[in-house]
């Protein structure tokens, strides 16, 4: 039987988003983000997914744990600054107690920086971006202990329902770390791994084989810590 042809189509498909901010980043942007970048420590599919996870959420507050080089706030920015949000709100805050910028961070915008250790700093990171994060990713201390106390730190300054995405899920001590927060009974809901990016290579320190890379997502649910 043929197919009859649909004709019932919207005149104009793009009505209903007229206000969507994210109708303003341009497609040339996401490949932007998509390019391997050494400033970054994450490999190209997790930098696009930053980006597009940035912009599809359209956060108020960005909260970066462990910012190294800049490479991943720049595309926080980056994002935040193609949705537009005016200021005060689409910021970034970065926490590090030995950053080694080699971006232009002057350009950043978007984007403040604090020299100090997480979760220490995570109250002064709150008054600086104005109020709670909706949007965090974790990538400082990967010690099971660090990343336990980052995400129970997280609990205390991420808004219900903010996205908390953990950078080397794959890791053996950042897993660890992760259990450890969910059996400790944070208020957190873990949501599954989206880049599925394992590295695996040799630690000199250990002499061991580990693994790195994956971007898992946990959510902080209501409810206090
Ligand atoms: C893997 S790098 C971060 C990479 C960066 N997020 C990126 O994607 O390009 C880890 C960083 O975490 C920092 N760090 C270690 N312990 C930390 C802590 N307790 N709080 C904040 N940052 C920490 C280190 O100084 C280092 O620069």
């Amino acid at each position: 039987m043929p197919i009859e042809k649909f004709t019932g189509v919207h005149e104009d498909p793009f009505e209903s988003y007229r206000d969507d901010p994210a109708l303003h980043a341009l497609p040339e942007r996401m490949t932007r983000a998509n390019i391997p970048r050494p400033e970054a420590l994450l490999p190209p599919r997790e930098q696009a997914f930053i980006y597009a996870m940035t912009l599809a959420k359209n956060p108020a507050r960005v909260l970066e744990i462990g910012v190294c080089h800049g490479g991943t706030s720049r595309l926080f920015h980056w994002a935040l600054e193609d949705l537009g949000r005016p200021l005060p709100e689409g910021v970034h805050v970065g926490i590090d107690p030995e950053p080694k910028i080699t971006v232009e961070w002057d350009e950043l915008t978007r984007c403040r920086l604090i020299v100090g250790t997480s979760p220490d700093k995570l109250a002064e990171a709150t008054e600086a971006a104005g109020g709670a994060f909706d949007l965090v990713f974790v990538d400082g201390d990967h010690s099971p202990e660090g990343v336990a106390r980052d995400l129970a730190g997280v609990c205390d300054v991420a808004s219900p329902g903010a996205w908390i995405l953990c950078h080397d899920w794959y890791n053996q001590w950042v897993g660890e770390g992760i259990r450890l927060a969910l059996a400790r009974r944070l208020p957190l809901e873990e949501t599954g791994i989206v880049t599925q990016t394992e590295n695996r290579g040799w630690y000199r320190p250990t002499d061991s084989e580990v693994s790195w890379g994956g971007i898992g997502i946990l959510r902080r649910l209501p409810g206090a810590s």
